[in-house]
C-alpha cells in the first residue's frame, strides 16, 4: 500500500462558495480580514481586550498562566456572571428590553424584561441562601425548557454556588449518577414537562434517584405541569412558595476569575461521564466575544437558538453570551413537530427571530418533511443561519440556505464541544466565503491544526488527519471534576502539550477546515481510512435519502467493508433498484473505494438525546453483537426495532 503520512482519506469534494453579500458585510462587526493576523500576533492581548468588554469588580493581574495542561485567565480578576448578564444593563436603556421571550410547548407565553430577570434572579439566589446553599456548593438542576431553569443558573451564578445541569431527557439513574460525582447539596425540578403533549415525569425521576443521593439536602419544585399527583416529601419544597416572602436584592458575589461556575457532564466514549469544570472570567469573556462577532448581535437582534440548557449550546448561548451581550433570546419549551412540522418557523415568524441556531440533524429532518412546512410562514425577518452539534452535510446546508434563509442568509457552521467552552472554529459573517460543510477557520486567537498520527502538521491541501488546539483558549475547560489524571489522559496525553479534540479534520489549500467527525467512527476498507461523514454526506446528496448512517462491517478481504443505514424522504419507497442507485451515486461522489457493499433502509436512525447518531450500536447490530451502553439513546425502541428488521432481512 502507498504510503500515506495521512491520518484519514479525504475524498469528498464541494466546490461550491457563498461570500458574504455586500450589505451584510458593510454592517457586520467584523469585516477586516486583518483580525486574524493581529490576533495571532499576540493572542493574551486579543483575549485581555474582548475582556475589558466585561464588568469587572477588581481587573485581574496577568492574562494567563499555562503549566500544561492547567491553564488560568485574567489571573486575579474579580467578576461576576450574574452581575454582567443582568445588573450592568440595568444602568442603560435595556432595562426594560426583552432578555428572554419564551413560549412553552402548549403554546403559553412570558417575556422577562432584564429588569424582571433581576428581580427573580436576585430572589431566587436568596431562597438558596436560606436552604443553606453557599459560595463553591453544588446545585444539581433537572428541568424542562421554562424560564425558571436559566433563572436558576444566574442564582447560582449570583452567589457562587456552582450549577450542574442534568438534560431533562436523562433517566433517573443518570440523574442519580451525576449528582453523587458532583456531591451536589441541592435538587431544582419541576413537577413536570411538556413534551408532544404528554408529561415527562420529571418529579417522580428526581424521587427515584433521590433514594440513592445522600449528599441531597433539599429539593425545590416548580410547579409546571400542574400535576395533582405529585406531592412534596421531606426537605422538599414549591418553588412559588419559597419565592413568595424571598427578598428583591441579593447582592452579587464577587467571584475570582477562576473560580468554578459549572460543571457539566458529558458522555465520553466509555465509563462513567465526565464532568467538564467551567470557570468564571475566561469562559464568560470567551461566550461573550464569540456570540457577539459570529452571530453579529446588534441590539435589535431576536436571536432564537433551539437547544436545550441541558447542553452546553443552551449553556454557552441562551444563557451566559447572549445576556452579557444585552441580547433578547427566543426560548422553547418544545419540539419541532408538536403540534404540527412547522413549528419552528411559526416561533421565527411571530416573534420575528433575525438569527436561528440549529442542528444539522434538525435540518436534515426538515428535509425529509419537506418544503411546505417552512413555506407556511414568513421568515424574511431572518438574517443569519447557524449550525451546531454535527458536521452538516453538503446537501443540508444548501436545503437551510435556500429553503430557510431564502439565499440571503449567511450560515456560521460553528465547531466547538462541550470542553471547548465556546466556538473555536467558525466563519465570521462579515468576511467569510462560505463552502457548505466547512467550518471555515479558528476563530481570532485561536491556534488549530490537524495533524498525522506523529502529531506533524499536515499543511493545507494535504489531506486530513486529527485536529488538535494547540494553545490554550479562556473557555476551555480546566479539569474534569474530582478527576485531573482522567483529564490529562483524554486530552493531553496523545499529542504533549496540545488538546486533543478527538475530531476528524481536513484542511484545504485556502486553509479552511473540514469537520470529518470523530475519530473513533472512521472506517478502514483496505488500508485507507475513510471518514463516514463523507460517505454519509454523499448518500444525503441523492435526492430520496433524508439521513444516513455509515459503520465498518467485518469483511474477510478488505478489512472492513462500507455498509450504510438509510431513512428515505417523503415519497420515496425503498427498493433493490434504490439501494443499487444509491450505491452507484456513492462510487460517483466519492470513488468505488467508498461504494457501501450494503445498503439497510430504516424509518429511523438511533440517536443521543442530543441528537447525534449512535454509529456504535448500528455496528452491534451488523456485528451480530448484544448491543453496548444504550443510556444515552432517545429513544430505546428504535434500536430494538432495528435489530429486529436488519436480523430478518439477514436470515
Ligand atoms: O464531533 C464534534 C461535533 O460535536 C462534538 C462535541 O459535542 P458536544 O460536546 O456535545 O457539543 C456539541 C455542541 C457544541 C465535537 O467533538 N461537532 C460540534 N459542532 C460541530 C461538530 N462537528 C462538525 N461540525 C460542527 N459544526
Amino acid at each position: 500500500m502507498e504510503k500515506s503520512t495521512q491520518t484519514i482519506a479525504a475524498l469528498l469534494q464541494e466546490e461550491r462558495t457563498f461570500p458574504p453579500p455586500k450589505a451584510f458585510q458593510q454592517q457586520a462587526w467584523v469585516n477586516d480580514p486583518k483580525i486574524y493576523e493581529q490576533a495571532a500576533k499576540n493572542p493574551e492581548a486579543f483575549w485581555a481586550k474582548a475582556a475589558e468588554e466585561l464588568d469587572w469588580f477588581k481587573r485581574w493581574e496577568k492574562v494567563l498562566e499555562w503549566n500544561p495542561p492547567w491553564a488560568k485567565w485574567f489571573i486575579g480578576g474579580k467578576l461576576n456572571a450574574s452581575y454582567n448578564c443582568i445588573d450592568r444593563h440595568l444602568k442603560t436603556w435595556r432595562r426594560n428590553k426583552a432578555a428572554i421571550i419564551w413560549e412553552g410547548e402548549p403554546g403559553d407565553e412570558r417575556v422577562l424584561t432584564y429588569q424582571d430577570l433581576h428581580r427573580e434572579v436576585s430572589k431566587f439566589a436568596n431562597v438558596l441562601k436560606k436552604l443553606g446553599v453557599k459560595k463553591g456548593d453544588r446545585v444539581a438542576i433537572y428541568m424542562p425548557m421554562i424560564p425558571e431553569l436559566p433563572i436558576a443558573l444566574l442564582a447560582c451564578a449570583r452567589i457562587g454556588a456552582v450549577h450542574s445541569v442534568v438534560f431533562g431527557g436523562f433517566s433517573a439513574e443518570a440523574l442519580r449518577d451525576r449528582i453523587n460525582d458532583a456531591q451536589a447539596k441541592l435538587l431544582i425540578t419541576a413537577d413536570g414537562g411538556w413534551r408532544r403533549g404528554q408529561v415527562v415525569p420529571l418529579k417522580k425521576n428526581a424521587d427515584e434517584a433521590l433514594k440513592q443521593t445522600p449528599s441531597i439536602q433539599n429539593t425545590v419544585v416548580v410547579r409546571r405541569v400542574g400535576d395533582p399527583s405529585v406531592t412534596l416529601g421531606q426537605n422538599q419544597y414549591w418553588w412559588h412558595e419559597l419565592m413568595r416572602d424571598a427578598p428583591l436584592e441579593c447582592p452579587p458575589e464577587p467571584m475570582d476569575s477562576e473560580d468554578m461556575l459549572f460543571i457539566l457532564y458529558t458522555s465520553g466514549t466509555t465509563g462513567k461521564p465526565k464532568g467538564v469544570v467551567h470557570t468564571t472570567g475566561g469562559y464568560l469573556v470567551g461566550v461573550t466575544l464569540t456570540h457577539k462577532w459570529i452571530f453579529d448581535i446588534k441590539d435589535e437582534d431576536v436571536f432564537f437558538c433551539t437547544a436545550d440548557i441541558g447542553w452546553v449550546t443552551g449553556h454557552s448561548y441562551i444563557v451566559y453570551g447572549p445576556l452579557a451581550n444585552g441580547t433578547t433570546v427566543v426560548m422553547f419549551e418544545g419540539v419541532p413537530d408538536y403540534p404540527d412540522k412547522d413549528r419552528f418557523w411559526a416561533i421565527v415568524e411571530k416573534y420575528r427571530a433575525t438569527i436561528l441556531y440549529t442542528a444539522p440533524t434538525a435540518i436534515r429532518t426538515f428535509m425529509r418533511w419537506g418544503e411546505e412546512y417552512p413555506k407556511r410562514h414568513d421568515l424574511s425577518s431572518l438574517r443569519l443561519l447557524g449550525s451546531v452539534g454535527e458536521p452538516i452535510n453538503p446537501e443540508a446546508w444548501i436545503w437551510y440556505y435556500k429553503v430557510i434563509g431564502g439565499e440571503r442568509c449567511p450560515i456560521v457552521d460553528t465547531w466547538w464541544q462541550t470542553e471547548t467552552g465556546h466556538i473555536l472554529i467558525t466563519p465570521l459573517p462579515g468576511i467569510s466565503t462560505l463552502k457548505p460543510a466547512s467550518a471555515n477557520k479558528p476563530f481570532p486567537g485561536i491556534e488549530a491544526k490537524v495533524v498525522d498520527e506523529a502529531g506533524n502538521p499536515i499543511s493545507p491541501g494535504a489531506g486530513a488527519g486529527y485536529l488538535v488546539i494547540t494553545k490554550p483558549w479562556p473557555g476551555m475547560l480546566r479539569t474534569l471534576y474530582n478527576d485531573p489524571e482522567r483529564y490529562k489522559q483524554a486530552y493531553w496525553s496523545k499529542f504533549p502539550g496540545v488538546y486533543l479534540t478527538g475530531d476528524g479534520c481536513k484542511i484545504d489549500k485556502d486553509g479552511d477546515f473540514w469537520l470529518l467527525g470523530r475519530i473513533d467512527d472512521v472506517l478502514n476498507v483496505s488500508g485507507h481510512r475513510i471518514s463516514t461523514m463523507e460517505v454519509e454526506s454523499a448518500l444525503v446528496d441523492h435526492q430520496a435519502v433524508a439521513e444516513a448512517a455509515v459503520i465498518g462491517k467485518s469483511h474477510d478481504v478488505k478489512g472492513q467493508a462500507v455498509s450504510a443505514f438509510v431513512t428515505l424522504r417523503a415519497g420515496y419507497k425503498p427498493s433493490s433498484e434504490l439501494a443499487d442507485e444509491l450505491k452507484k451515486h456513492v462510487a460517483k461522489k466519492i470513488g468505488a473505494i467508498a461504494r457501501p457493499d450494503d445498503i439497510f433502509f430504516t424509518a429511523e436512525l438511533p440517536k443521543t438525546r442530543s441528537g447525534k447518531i449512535m454509529r456504535r450500536l448500528l455496528r452491534d447490530i451488523a456485528e451480530g453483537r448484544a448491543l453496548g451502553d444504550t443510556t444515552t439513546l432517545a429513544d430505546p425502541t428504535v434500536i430494538a426495532q432495528l435489530k429486529s428488521q436488519y436480523e430478518s432481512s439477514e436470515s
